[in-house]
């Protein structure tokens, strides 16, 4: 008998702690700054409730059908629909896009943890826009603290996932991810009161149409998957976990809206500190770590505000990289004779490596470029655009086209209006918009 959670609501502190993360505080913000603004902005909103929300239901429902890692979960389901094992490289594939994500997402972690460091030592007392870029840029520049940094966020994440007790994390998770909220409308609550908040939501959400590319599309498309972890089996894998009576959609419903909440919130608040400071919102992975300093260094209490800050943050991404490596321990300790701790050494050593190869890639290799871009760059797209949306759209044919109807409604428990609306998404609407998505950019993918 596997093991629950104890109530619905542990089940979703647990997935809104790996959806809530890197991507709502460092990603979004940047990722909307560098494509267009309100035109990232509306696709984003767009695919979280019309591919993401039915998504989240069904990586779900698989997980809990399923009650394994999602390579043994897929062969599972397989075998009961009675269609054949290749679906079991969703799994697979989700493996290795974890794996990959994790390379970089430590290293950007890693800077969350320097800054808090820096944070708690009074460094950004007063300090302008042309500084704060300065100490940035000086950071960047610098390998061997990125890497120290690195690793200390690697050791943190796989000695947790060594040992195989979550539990106390997800206790911690009860205080840290309200604590995250506060925290964040105390900043939202500073941009108010000096920050340029008009043309901040004028940026994000002013219809601009002009600016809707084919690759802001893809970006955006790809960052619905990222924010809300989907498409990789990690919320597979909590699903698995999940009581038989709590509503599944109900569930999913409540950890989309905390995700997008946190991801507008954080990107109005950072915007108007951009633009009261005469900043660029196209300044890329270094956005946040470019104009926060700022903020804090201005507000009362700054230096007790920022270190809190950076901590949360840092939390937040710890509990989203667990989830990232999860499915990749667990598989290893259920199919091979690796024992826990050796099968998360072998991966977080495999991560940590890649990360090498990452944090040069901000330095000492910038000049490096497989087909125009760098090698961080490379593997963000990669998983983000590709990986993500490709584990999604198999996970959604899966389930509609090849696991028996009665398995699928049973689970999902719906109405039989819901189950037709659900139905109907993920047959037909999130697949087609995937594949349109795909096919648009056929041309154009830079690792083409
Ligand atoms: N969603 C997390 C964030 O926004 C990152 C993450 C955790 C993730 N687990 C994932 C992304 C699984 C894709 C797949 O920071």
């Amino acid at each position: 008998m596997r093991s629950h959670w104890s109530n619905r609501w542990a089940f979703i502190m647990a997935t809104a702690g790996s959806a809530v993360g890197l991507g709502n505080i460092w990603k979004f913000p940047y990722m909307a700054g560098t494509s267009g603004g309100s035109a990232f902005v509306l696709v984003y909103l767009l695919c979280v409730a019309l591919i993401g929300l039915p998504l989240m239901m069904t990586e779900v429902m698989l997980g809990r059908r399923a009650q394994k890692n999602p390579v043994d979960g897929m062969a599972h389901l397989a075998a009961e629909a009675g269609a054949t094992q290749v679906w079991k490289g969703i799994g697979y594939l989700g493996i290795a896009a974890g794996i990959l994500i994790l390379s970089f997402y430590s290293v950007v972690a890693g800077w969350v943890l320097a800054y808090g460091m820096r944070a708690a030592a009074g460094g950004f007392a007063g300090m302008a826009a042309d500084q704060a870029q300065q100490q940035f840029a000086a950071f960047l520049g610098n390998p061997v603290e990125l890497l120290l940094w690195h690793s200390v966020f690697m050791f943190l994440t796989m000695a947790v996932v060594a040992r195989g007790v979550t539990s106390g994390l997800e206790r911690a998770n009860r205080i840290m991810m309200p604590g995250l909220m506060i925290i964040l409308l105390i900043l939202l609550g500073y941009s108010l009161a000096v920050g340029d908040i008009r043309r901040s939501l004028e940026f994000m959400f002013r219809p601009d149409f002009s600016s809707i590319t084919p690759a802001a599309v893809l970006s955006a498309m790809g960052h619905s998957f990222f924010t809300l972890s989907l498409g990789m089996g990690a919320v597979m894998v909590y699903g698995s976990y999940l009581q038989r009576h709590v509503s599944i959609a109900r569930a999913s419903f409540y950890i989309v809206l905390t995700d997008t909440a946190i991801a507008l919130v954080a990107g109005v608040t950072i915007f108007a500190i951009v633009f009261a400071n005469g900043m660029e919102p196209a300044a890329g992975p270094g956005l946040i770590f470019q104009t926060l300093p700022i903020a804090f260094g201005q507000m009362p209490a700054g230096t007790l505000f920022a270190t809190l800050f950076f901590v949360l943050v840092a939390f937040a991404a710890w509990t989203s990289s667990i989830s990232l490596v999860e499915p990749a321990v667990s598989w290893l300790v259920e199919n091979t004779r690796f024992r826990r701790r050796q099968a998360a050494l072998l991966v977080g050593g495999t991560i940590w490596l890649l990360g090498l190869a990452v944090l040069l890639s901000f330095n000492v290799w910038s000049e490096i470029k497989l087909f125009g871009l760098t090698i961080f760059e490379q593997l963000d797209k990669l998983t983000t655009n590709v990986m993500l949306p490709l584990g999604g759209l198999l996970m959604a044919l899966f389930a509609v086209w090849v696991m028996r109807a009665a398995h699928a409604q049973e689970e999902l428990a719906l109405n039989d209006r819901h189950y037709r609306r659900w139905l109907f998404v993920t047959r037909y609407v999130a697949p087609a918009a995937i594949v349109l998505v795909f096919l648009n950019l056929a041309g154009w993918l830079p690792f083409v």
